[in-house]
């Protein structure tokens, strides 16, 4: 184990994924440099400088820590019933949300530690270094305060999501003014972003519009749940609104499409399309048109989205397989989209973020100078291994902020 503060060198890379234009993205035959917590220096291995520590990685590829930019982690119970029943034939529908907020309601302060402790602690032997996670199992300005602390103590961004689903004891329209009104008074001080399902049997345009605009009231970040189950408004709201990202995705129009690659023209920023390959397996939903996204020059994510309804999963390799074998997309491209594209989604890229409590944090999802050191080194001499050998856990080491974890 090596620690953040003495410099330690990595050498022996066999490819080193950067996400850095100035190199191409990559640099074979590499090493690297970590210090303070952020990286120093990268290049070729014969001009590597000289370090505190050295560590000789033996031919092995080392990448960006994936960034996980949807997970649903503060909840308690279970769904496998309802997993057994959709893999039987019966279609998923948003209802089963409330199985989980009962549980979760009912759950301990302890019994979430618990759980997401457990669940990050997974994400991170699979290589996963940055976690947004989002309330939404709670759904009383109560639980959805203790969610969003939970989640502070254990993710890098907190997502309110109070606008999952309409609790089965609330009329829609007065919760429509608890979760615009009190609940996000109450939540927006914990959380960077709000999102919304914006879908049939969740939340509608006119009452999704309702909670992007006092989201932007309150000088938070906006995202979507949106085209998940049919076609929609999500897509279109998701860039009227500046969102950040909008997730799912697996029933794009051309309109979309253009809509989402359009977001970015100019060099402004846009929104980001996040892929949720696991989740459109899991539900039995076509799969989000990745190809198409990335043909049509929109930028595009990678995540798990962790929840015990529709993806419980923690395995970006799993998903980044996935993209590769099922959804046209390269491995150099679901690598990207799963640390860089995350990363972007998350609007954590670039020098200055702030973490969940407020201290500025380095760049991530780029391994580059000045970067946070937050990598994972393969047992693979490539990063095609991750889909040349799916499902194998192929991750061998990980180091977030310079500090090794695995
Ligand atoms: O991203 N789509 C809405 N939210 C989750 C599902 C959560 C659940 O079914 O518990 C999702 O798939």
């Amino acid at each position: 184990m090596t620690g953040a503060q003495e410099s330690v060198l990595l050498d022996g890379i066999s490819e080193l994924t950067t996400n850095d234009e100035a190199n191409g993205g990559r640099v074979t035959d590499a090493a690297l440099v970590m210090e303070g917590g952020r990286i120093a220096w990268v290049g070729a291995a014969g001009n590597a400088p000289a370090a505190d520590q050295r560590i000789a990685l033996g031919d092995r590829a080392v990448l960006p820590g994936w960034v996980d930019s949807h997970t649903h982690m503060v909840f308690a119970g279970d769904r496998t019933a309802e997993f057994e029943a959709r893999m039987a034939g019966r279609p998923y529908s948003a209802g089963g949300i409330n199985v989980t907020v009962e549980a979760t309601r009912a759950a301990s302060d302890e019994d979430l530690e618990a759980n997401i402790t457990r669940l990050v602690a997974e994400a991170r032997r699979g290589g996963t270094t940055t976690i947004e996670t989002k309330t939404g199992y709670g759904l009383t300005v109560a639980d959805e305060v203790r969610a969003a602390h939970v989640a502070r103590r254990h993710a890098d961004a907190v997502t309110f999501l109070g606008a999952h689903v309409v609790p089965e004891d609330q009329d829609p329209a007065g919760y429509l003014e608890l979760v615009t009104g009190p609940m996000l008074d109450a939540v927006a001080p914990l959380a960077s972003a709000v999102d919304a399902f914006c879908e049939t049997g969740a939340f509608d345009e006119a009452a999704t519009r309702l909670v992007l605009e006092t989201a932007r009231e309150h000088g938070l970040a906006r995202r979507l749940h949106g085209n998940q189950l049919g076609h929609g408004p999500g897509v279109r709201l998701a860039v009227e609104y500046e969102a950040l990202s909008v997730d799912h995705l697996g029933f794009l129009t051309e309109h979309d499409v253009d809509a989402l690659a359009s977001s970015w023209a100019g060099g402004t920023r846009g929104t980001v399309a996040t892929v949720l390959p696991a989740c459109d397996l899991s539900t039995k939903m076509p799969l989000a048109p990745a190809r198409r996204l990335l043909d049509a020059g929109a930028v595009v994510a990678i995540a798990s989205n962790c929840n015990p309804g529709t993806s419980f999963t923690t395995s970006m390799a799993f998903c980044v397989a996935t993209a590769v074998l099922q959804m046209g997309m390269s491995v150099r491209e679901a690598v990207r989209a799963a640390t860089l594209g995350g990363a972007i989604a998350l609007g954590v890229h670039t020098d200055g973020w702030r973490d969940p409590h407020g201290v500025p944090q380095p760049a991530v999802g780029v391994l580059r100078a000045g970067a946070r050191a937050d990598l994972q080194v393969l047992d693979a001499p490539s990063v095609t291994h991750l889909a040349y050998r799916p499902a194998v856990p192929l991750t061998r080491a990980v180091w977030k902020a310079g500090v090794q974890e695995i």
